[in-house]
């Protein structure tokens, strides 16, 4: 049996402090949000706002890293890594139970793009199949289709970009009427990085079970920033990474096919560990040789972290920022909102364009250098903007910050 006290957590000193201090907070106030902001390392000044890209690990995550970096290295032996093995097993266990599936569907993968092109070199599929993809799908699940396409000869039905639509109804209608005899994959994003589009992803599975079609879902921009139950989902694979909104080391990621279909891919990497039996459930999908485990161990911590805080209150923060934001800038008659504001159609992405400055990018170098505000922009096109998307390391009083800092530019 795996014990959760295999190495206490609670032995780190930073972990102890952090769980005394949560515990002596049960208010989810400014002053806890406070309190969270210092366990990151984050530097004086900066008000970082590309959760949508990278998070920072926290110190906690970074403790834990370290200590088994150093582990590791410090004696490579077969005999002191034996440990990571069940390490990586008591990891799978609370990703598992943090995204409501067994441990058994789901594989370790360096990122999303890794975890989402499994899927797509991995099924099966032939000339005159289709797959149903969105035109707001992130390139790692878009390009890769049509890329693999080219190679298979399967076509591909884009299903046209849709940021200001007027409800999650017309949105699901859109993606279902896409959906044909010849459709074997639909491949969707759960919140678009681009505008943070909130797709149904629920409704929109069960579509594509109730016709035998494969549904994958881009969970990039879901994992850690919202409460992710994949068995409410549906989905038949999932894909997400440790470094973004999940606030995890750099290059991990998660995979998860669901267990009745792990029989319908092939892996797109075979090496030692490899199993053909069927018995190591997802764990075929992660066989690539030698993997950084102290990276994998410290993965535990990036869960517990997110645990301890309560993922409902995550997205309620979350939330509660960017709605301020975009009450906020929504008072600037030059500021275009590219992002729905009703909640169920957007969730931790705001994009605000200014329509009358010439160069967005010019804007973004300025906003850095002089207020220490970290984006990312869209230069040109129908989503032209500053993307800004917080996380629970900030604060009202810095979105505050970023509404006057448009006001001005
Ligand atoms: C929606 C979405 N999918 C996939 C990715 C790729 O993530 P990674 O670079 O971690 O593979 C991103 C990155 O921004 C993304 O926003």
């Amino acid at each position: 049996m795996l014990r959760r006290s295999f190495i206490p957590l609670g032995a780190s000193p930073l972990w102890s402090a952090f769980a005394q201090t949560v515990a002596a907070n049960p208010a989810r106030d400014e002053k806890f949000w406070a309190i969270i902001r210092k366990q990151f390392p984050l530097r004086e000044g900066l008000i970082y706002l590309n959760a949508a890209n990278v998070c920072p690990a926290s110190l906690p995550v970074l403790d834990r890293h370290q200590h088994f970096l150093r582990d590791f290295e410090a004696d490579p032996s077969f005999q002191n890594r034996a440990k990571f093995g069940p390490l990586r097993e008591r990891v799978r266990a609370v990703a598992a139970k943090f995204f409501g599936v067994t441990t058994e569907e789901l594989a370790f993968t360096r990122n999303t793009s890794e975890a989402t092109n499994t899927i797509v070199h991995g099924l099966q599929l032939k000339a005159g199949d289709e797959v149903v993809i969105v035109d707001d799908n992130h390139p790692s699940n878009n390009d890769s289709w049509k890329n693999h396409a080219k190679r298979v000869g399967f076509t591909i039905r884009a299903v046209p970009a849709t940021q200001l639509i007027e409800s999650p109804e017309k949105l699901a209608e859109l993606v279902e009427g896409a959906l044909g005899p010849k459709t074997k994959v639909l491949a969707l994003t759960h919140v678009t990085s681009s505008t943070g589009v909130v797709y149904p992803v629920a409704r929109l599975c069960r579509a594509a079970k109730e016709k035998g079609i494969w549904s994958h879902v881009d969970g990039a921009q879901s994992g850690g920033m919202m409460l992710v139950d994949l068995r409410r989902i549906g989905c038949d694979s999932y894909s997400t990474s440790s470094h973004k909104w999940l606030m995890g080391p750099l290059e991990a990621g998660v995979l998860f096919v669901s267990s009745g279909q792990q029989k319908n891919v092939w892996p797109s990497i075979v090496s030692v560990g490899y199993s053909e039996d069927g018995k190591g459930g997802a764990r075929f999908l992660e066989a690539y040789g030698q993997r950084d485990d102290a990276r994998l161990a410290a993965l535990e911590a990036t869960f517990d972290f997110l645990n301890m805080i309560g993922m409902e209150q995550v997205e309620a923060r979350v939330r509660q920022l960017t709605t301020h934001l975009m009450n906020k800038l929504s008072e600037n008659p030059r500021v275009t909102l590219r992002t729905n504001r009703a909640p169920e159609l957007s969730c931790g992405v705001v994009k605000a364009d200014l329509p009358q400055v010439a160069d967005l990018r010019v804007l973004d170098q300025t906003l850095y250098k002089d207020h220490g505000m970290a984006f990312s922009v869209t230069p040109a096109g129908p989503i032209r903007g500053i993307r800004i998307s917080p996380h629970v390391y900030n604060s009202l009083e810095q979105m505050d910050a970023v509404a006057e800092a448009f006001r001005k530019a």
